[in-house]
């Protein structure tokens, strides 16, 4: 494992339990949600627990003031921990509570999902929405501990676990090699992962992520790969509210697309008709207009979802608010191939134009 940059716990393949060892009761603060309390509170340490809405909600401002108020009448002082457990979104909301409360205090995470074990709860990277706009508000914290138990995943539902199966099929994507030919031969179904193949897709995954942020921890370089698949997906998960992971699927698949269109030729081709089949082992969307027939088979019929022409002009309108923005260019991950992404600077207009029209 490469110099994860975490501090002398770093992460530790361990369960629930071993939080006790890591927090002192009388000045740590869980923070979780009412699912996770049901099926895991009785693993907790005995600390103050704050209980957050379940899911993107969670990421939101009045839910953080709501935090705040809590750390304030627990009286959390510098000395004193924030730990997460819970999947990106908990841990989104209390890696931001950590880094702001008092100008910062440590932070650990109990991932539960498996998208929060291969991504989210790696890096530092935390926040919140903000207007509509995905993470528009947040900050780097880096955890003392990440505490990652496999054995916790059996409980999350298919629809979340596929989530994070675009994440990990993201990171596959970026190394390629035997990375990508081990998720494309042994990572087909939830039924095919025993645990020693899901625990090597989740260190495959970490080792990846760990390493680049460790070479670049504030994204100013190579972290950028990492971004792969978000600048479509995030303007798709605005547009349907779909799961994070559903709408990263779409997006990476329509990358591959554009790069096609830049000049990929045949290897971003075989790229993306590789992708787009593993993705679809997962029932995740490898296009456009499958992630907008996913979202009107999850939402009520809308304006925006019921036809693909206001459906594509909705998402574009959201990539013009994308955080990577800059002087009329995005900076975009692009898949030359399974194991050849690089970062290019892309007209937003020619993005609009692609994501109205494209396949
Ligand atoms: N900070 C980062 O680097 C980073 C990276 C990727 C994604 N994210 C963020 O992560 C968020 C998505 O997080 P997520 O996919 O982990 O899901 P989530 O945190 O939104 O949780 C989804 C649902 O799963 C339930 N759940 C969680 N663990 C469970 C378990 N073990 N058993 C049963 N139910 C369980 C929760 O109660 C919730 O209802 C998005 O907001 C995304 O932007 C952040």
């Amino acid at each position: 494992m490469p110099d994860l940059g975490l501090g002398a716990s770093g992460l530790v393949l361990a369960g629930l339990g071993r939080l006790a060892g890591a927090l002192d009761p009388s000045a740590s603060v869980l923070v979780t949600d009412a699912e996770l309390r049901r099926l895991y509170g009785s693993e907790l340490p005995p600390c103050p627990l704050v209980e957050v809405p379940r899911g993107e909600a969670a990421k939101d401002l009045a839910v953080l003031e709501g935090l705040y108020a809590e750390l304030a009448r627990l009286g959390l002082d510098r000395g004193g921990t924030i730990a997460a457990v819970g999947g990106g979104s908990v841990s989104d909301l209390a890696g931001f509570a950590a880094a702001t409360w008092l100008r910062g205090v440590d932070f650990c995470v109990a991932p539960t999902t498996l998208l929060a074990m291969v991504d989210a709860a790696l890096g530092g990277k935390n926040g919140i929405d903000f207007g509509g706009r995905k993470n528009l508000v947040g900050t780097f914290r880096m955890p003392r501990l990440v505490l990652c138990d496999v054995g916790l995943l059996p409980s999350l539902p298919d629809l979340e676990f596929a989530s994070g199966m675009a994440e990990a099929i993201k990171h596959g994507v970026i190394e390629g090699g035997e990375h990508f030919e081990f998720l494309e031969s042994e990572c087909r179904s939830r039924a095919s992962l025993d645990r020693p193949r899901l625990e090597r897709l989740v260190g495959l995954s970490q080792a990846l992520k760990l390493g680049i942020v460790a070479r670049d921890p504030r994204e100013s370089g190579e972290r950028r790969l990492l971004n792969l698949g978000h600048t479509i997906g995030h303007a798709v998960e605005s547009a349907t509210g779909l799961p994070h992971g559903h709408a990263v699927a779409a997006g990476l698949a329509s990358a591959f697309r554009l790069a096609g269109r830049r000049g990929g030729g045949r290897r971003a081709a075989a790229g993306a008709e590789r992708v787009s089949s593993l993705l679809g082992s997962w029932g995740l969307p490898a296009s456009l207009e499958e992630a907008r027939l996913a979202a009107l088979s999850r939402n009520a019929p809308s304006e925006t979802l019921s036809e693909l022409p206001a459906f594509r002009a909705a998402v574009a309108a959201a990539l013009v608010s994308d955080k990577k923005r800059s002087a009329g260019e995005i900076r975009f991950a692009l898949p030359r191939a399974v194991g050849e992404v690089l970062v290019e600077a892309i007209p937003l207009a020619e993005l609009e134009a692609f994501v109205k029209e494209a396949p």
